[in-house]
């Protein structure tokens, strides 16, 4: 008997803190993620998911491990990823940190503020650039315009074997709705889409088409 598939995943948001109470974020609910890994928990796959902060709890069978920033979520991936068969990238991390943190809470000052980001890590880009051949790296591209042409730039630049194309453009779907629209495009020209749908569906219907590509490769 074939061993169960081993899947890591990301979801959620990630925030970079200023201080100890304020920090940049996104409006991410982990719900496609969390979708993702209840469905391929439901397989009977072994499923590690690193989780951002979000107000959702862990679905049956999946172990779940939470962190808040960038770098923590790079971190909580990395002993992971090595073992796994398949890493989907979901999270809506943050993409840049203020240079400076302070240990205190600041106090308002009476002008304007400016801050200085830096680039957090790309934790999809450092995992890829690791892949061997017999693992599958999934990635998601939320786009507001010229959402096929920048997902497929995405697929290519960041070594992926699949991404999955979000329009969030339209608040009724994708980020933070029920509904998703999917169009999953894969490096090696397959393009299936579907939806809007809700995220269960959405997850079922992605994992079908991986898990087929896989079986058709092994
Ligand atoms: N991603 C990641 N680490 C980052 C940024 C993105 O792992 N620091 C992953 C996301 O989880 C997603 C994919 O990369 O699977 C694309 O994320 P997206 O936010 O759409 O793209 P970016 O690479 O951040 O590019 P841009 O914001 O310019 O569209």
């Amino acid at each position: 008997m074939t061993p169960p598939l081993r899947c890591l995943l990301t979801a959620g948001p990630t925030r970079e803190h200023l201080d100890p109470v304020r920090f940049l974020s996104n409006g991410s609910s982990g719900k496609m993620g969390y979708a993702l890994a209840a469905a391929a928990a439901a397989r009977g796959w072994h499923v590690d998911l690193v989780s951002g902060p979000v107000a959702l709890a862990a679905p049956p069978g999946v172990a779940v491990h939470r962190v808040v920033s960038a770098a923590e979520m790079l971190a909580a991936c990395e002993p992971h990823f090595p073992a796994c068969d398949l890493f989907i990238a979901v999270a809506a991390v943050a993409d840049y940190r203020p240079r400076e943190i302070s240990g205190r809470k600041e106090k308002k000052k009476g002008g304007p503020v400016t801050l200085e980001l830096v680039p957090t890590v790309d934790i999809l880009r450092t995992l890829a650039a690791r892949k061997s051949p017999r693992q599958t790296v999934v990635g998601f591209a939320a786009e507001t315009h010229d959402v096929e042409a920048y997902a497929l730039r995405k697929l290519t630049e960041k070594n992926l074997d699949w991404i999955v194309a979000n329009d969030v453009s339209r608040p009724d779907v994708g980020m933070n709705a029920d509904d998703n629209t999917v169009l999953l495009l894969g490096a090696v020209g397959a393009r299936h889409a579907f939806g809007p749908a809700p995220k269960p569906a959405a997850a079922a219907f992605i994992l079908d088409h991986i898990a087929a590509a896989r079986a058709g490769s092994a």
